[in-house]
């Protein structure tokens, strides 16, 4: 096992750029793929992060994604847009469905946008999070494509559904922004995967074996014969599971890519965003202060045992913000080598260890 390199976010960042250039992308989609990448390290998504810059470059030697694509706007109502990715980058797909939703929304109240033919776009709640700056309400939840099923449904062993996240954002009268952001599996793929490269076990209850066994080897789910990943809620998965099937419907139905089937085979990102704007509602500053007044309701709560401080969505990610800009991101290593052989073969040298 390779020991993890820390990196500086600047660092990482001109380092992805240049590689997703040296693979065919533009310099502002290069970046703007890197910046949202670093940015899931920066905010403690290491499953978003750095892990997924070598599967993309993989993805456009397979061809599976073209790094020259533009999303565009294909179907337009007053409030509603479906936007083709035309197989490119998910990122620049998702940031023109919310820029096109938020535009809705300021003219007309809300906006509704879905997106089809896109790769993985990386973390929802950054685009939700895009409505909140703006002063707006932003939803999200993304399937795969109708591909790639790896969570047991409520009750079943075999694998029948993505991870499908979803996000709510909305401002406060403070800093950070509410930000629900989360799988409707019990844990994103990519946190397994990460256990897995530092040799890690997995938690109790994330994962089951092909047999339905509960396991916390990380090999039962990745390797043949397969397991499962269990959806959100533990002792009510069923939650979970309702949840994932909701998003389907939503992200994979209206945007026409599809809900999970036996016989997709292109795995993407299938998304649907919506953007209200809250003083169609009720005054600005006067929801912002309510959201403020719940943030102190839950905070003014006694805390159990060994819990410093009661957070709220959001603020994690805030916080692991700020300490990791000044630390650095520790990537692991068996990502490293991966990301340095793809480099070699377009003869990028990687950044140095942060001092
Ligand atoms: N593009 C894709 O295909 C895809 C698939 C799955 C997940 N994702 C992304 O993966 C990311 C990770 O998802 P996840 O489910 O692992 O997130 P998570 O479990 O780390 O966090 C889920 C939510 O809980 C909040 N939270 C976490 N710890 C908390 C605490 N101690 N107190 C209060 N609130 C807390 C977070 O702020 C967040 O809103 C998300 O950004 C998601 O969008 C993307």
């Amino acid at each position: 096992m390779t020991d993890s390199i820390v990196v500086s976010a600047e660092a990482l960042t001109a380092y992805f750029t240049e590689l997703f250039v040296r693979f065919g992308a533009t310099p502002a989609t290069g970046n703007e793929v890197a910046v949202h990448l670093v940015e899931a390290n920066l905010t403690g998504h290491d499953s978003h992060g750095a892990l997924r810059a070598p599967w993309y470059l993989e993805k456009i030697e397979a061809g599976e994604l073209d790094p020259k694509a533009v999303p565009a706007i294909v179907t337009e109502g007053p409030t509603t847009a479906v936007i083709d990715g035309g197989w490119g980058f998910g990122q620049p797909a998702s940031r023109l469905a919310m820029e096109t939703a938020i535009d809705k929304a300021r003219q007309l109240g809300v906006g509704c946008v879905a997106v089809r033919n896109a790769n993985h776009m990386g973390r929802v709640g950054y685009y939700t999070a895009m409505a909140a700056a703006d002063g707006m309400v932003g939803l999200g939840c993304v399937n795969l494509h109708g591909a790639s099923p790896c969570v047991a449904p409520f009750g079943g062993i075999d694998r029948r559904l993505p991870t499908n996240p979803f996000s709510v954002a909305f401002p406060a009268d403070r800093q950070p922004i509410f930000l629900a952001d989360m799988t409707t599996s019990v844990v994103a793929e990519g946190k397994l995967q990460v256990r897995r490269n530092k040799g890690l076990q997995a938690e109790e209850q994330w994962i089951i074996d092909h047999d339905g066994n509960a396991t916390t080897d990380p090999w039962k789910f990745y390797a043949e014969p397969v397991g499962a990943l269990l959806p959100m809620g533990g002792v009510v998965a069923h939650k979970g599971f309702a949840l994932s099937m909701a998003i389907e419907g939503l992200a994979g139905g209206l945007s026409g890519a599809g809900c999970s089937n036996p016989t997709a085979e292109r795995h993407g990102n299938a998304c649907w965003y919506t953007v209200i704007r809250i003083d169609a509602f009720t005054p600005l500053d006067e929801f912002k202060a309510n959201v403020g007044k719940l943030i102190d309701h839950v905070k003014s709560s006694r805390k159990a045992a060994g819990v410093q401080e009661i957070l709220y969505p959001g603020e994690p990610e805030h916080l692991r913000r700020q300490e990791r800009l000044r630390d650095g991101l520790a990537i692991d290593g068996q990502t490293w080598e991966w990301l340095g052989r793809k480099a070699a073969l377009v003869g990028v040298v990687p950044p140095a260890a942060k001092d």
